[in-house]
C-alpha cells in the first residue's frame, strides 16, 4: 500500500529536488514550485536547526511534499521514487557530498522510469574547466558521477550556469555571503577576464525550463546571457556608482590566489582555486559552445529576459544602506 500524493489538475512531471536546503537547492525547489510542478523535497533524517526547519516549512507551505531519506542509501532512494511516482530527479548536494550520488545513480537505473537525472553540477563544466587543487578535486567528483550516469544509460541534463549573482570574494567561506565590499576592491589580476552572472533565481527558473526540454535531454546546457558578462573593473565600477562612492582598488595577483589555494583550508582554498580559474584563467569564456551535446541557454530561449547583474546590485545596495 503506498501513500501516493494527488495533485488536482496534474499535467507535469513530478520532480524530486535533493539539496532544497542547500544554498541553491532552495533556489530550484522554490522554482519547482512555482512552476506547478508536484514536488518533492527530500530531507535527511536526523535533528533539523532552526534555519533549516523554516527552510522546509516554506516549501512545505508553497505545496512541496517532504520525503525522508538520504541519496546514498540507494534502497530507500529507489522506494521514495517508485512510490511517489518520480519522473524527474535534481540533485543539489554540495561539494562534500558529490560522490553520494554515486548510488543514487544506481537507484535511478533501478527504477528504469526517471524522463531525467540533473546530478549537482551548477557551474562550469567540469569536463572542460581545469583548477588547481583543492577545487579540481571537487571536478573530478563531478566528472566521476557525469561518467556513472552516461554509462548507465541514465537520461540526464548538465546545468553549466557559470558564476551566481554575486560578489565573487575569492576567500569566502560560503557563496550566501555575497552583497560586494563597502571598504576596498580586491581586483584579480588586471581585472579585464570575463565572466558571466546568473541570479540564483533565474537558475531555478531556467534549470526547471531545460529539465522539461526534449531538446536539452543528453546534453550540456551553459548559461552566457550577454546582459551578465562582466570583468571585476566593470563589477566594481557599477557598485560604485550604485552606492555612490569611489573605493580603493587592490590587486590580488595570480601568485596570491594560487597561495591561498595551496594553503589547503577548506572552504577557502577551493574558492580560490575556482575564482583562479575563472578571473585568471578565463575558465568560462575560454570556449566556444560548438559541440554536439552542448547548447547554450539563450539560444533555447530568445525570448526569455534574465534578471542583470544591475538590478541584483540595486538590491544589495538597499541591503547596505
Ligand atoms: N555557480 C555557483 O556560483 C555556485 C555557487 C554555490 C554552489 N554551487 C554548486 O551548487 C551545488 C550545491 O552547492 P551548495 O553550496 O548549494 O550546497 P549546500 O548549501 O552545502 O547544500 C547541500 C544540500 O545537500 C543536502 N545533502 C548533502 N548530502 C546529502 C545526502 N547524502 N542525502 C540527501 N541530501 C544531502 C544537504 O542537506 P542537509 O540540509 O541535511 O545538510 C543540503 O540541503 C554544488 O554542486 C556546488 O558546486 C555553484
Amino acid at each position: 500500500m503506498t501513500n501516493l500524493a494527488s495533485f488536482p489538475g496534474e499535467t507535469k512531471g513530478r520532480t524530486l529536488v535533493i539539496g532544497a536546503t542547500g544554498f541553491m537547492g532552495r533556489f530550484i525547489a522554490e522554482a519547482s514550485l512555482d512552476s506547478d510542478r508536484p514536488t518533492y523535497v527530500l530531507v535527511r533524517p536526523g535533528s533539523i536547526g532552526p534555519v533549516k526547519f523554516k527552510i522546509i516549512q516554506a516549501l512545505q507551505d508553497k505545496g512541496a511534499v517532504i520525503v525522508h531519506g538520504m541519496i546514498n542509501d540507494r534502497e530507500i532512494m529507489e522506494k521514495i521514487m517508485k512510490e511517489n511516482e518520480i519522473d524527474i530527479v535534481i540533485s543539489v548536494v554540495g561539494g562534500e557530498n558529490i560522490l553520494d550520488q554515486l548510488p543514487l545513480v544506481e537507484a535511478i537505473k533501478a527504477v528504469g522510469t526517471i524522463k531525467r537525472f540533473l546530478p549537482s553540477e551548477f557551474g562550469h563544466d567540469v569536463d572542460r574547466a581545469n583548477p588547481v587543487e583543492p577545487g579540481l578535486q571537487m571536478y573530478m567528483e563531478k566528472r566521476k558521477v557525469r561518467r556513472a550516469v552516461e554509462e548507465g544509460g541514465v537520461a540526464y541534463t548538465y546545468i553549466c550556469c557559470n558564476s551566481i549573482a554575486s560578489w565573487p570574494y575569492y576567500d569566502n567561506t560560503h557563496p550566501s555571503e555575497v552583497t560586494p565590499p563597502l571598504d576596498h576592491f580586491q581586483i584579480y589580476g588586471d581585472g579585464t577576464t570575463k565572466a558571466y552572472f546568473v541570479a540564483g533565481e533565474d537558475i531555478g527558473r531556467f534549470t526547471m525550463k531545460v529539465a522539461n526540454d526534449p531538446r536539452t535531454l543528453n546534453k550540456k546546457v551553459h548559461f552566457r546571457p550577454s546582459c551578465n558578462y562582466l570583468n571585476m573593473n566593470e563589477l566594481a565600477s557599477l557598485w560604485e556608482m550604485k552606492i555612490g562612492k569611489t573605493l580603493p582598488r587592490v590587486t590580488v595577483s595570480e601568485e596570491d590566489l594560487l597561495a591561498v589555494a595551496a594553503a589547503n583550508r577548506i572552504p577557502e582554498s577551493i574558492v580560490a582555486s575556482f575564482t583562479h580559474d575563472i578571473f585568471i584563467k578565463g575558465c568560462q569564456v575560454d570556449f566556444s559552445i560548438d559541440g554536439r551535446n552542448e547548447v547554450e541557454l539563450t539560444e533555447l530561449y530568445p525570448n526569455e529576459t534574465f534578471n542583470t547583474i544591475d538590478e541584483c546590485f540595486d538590491e544589495f545596495a538597499l541591503q547596505v544602506k
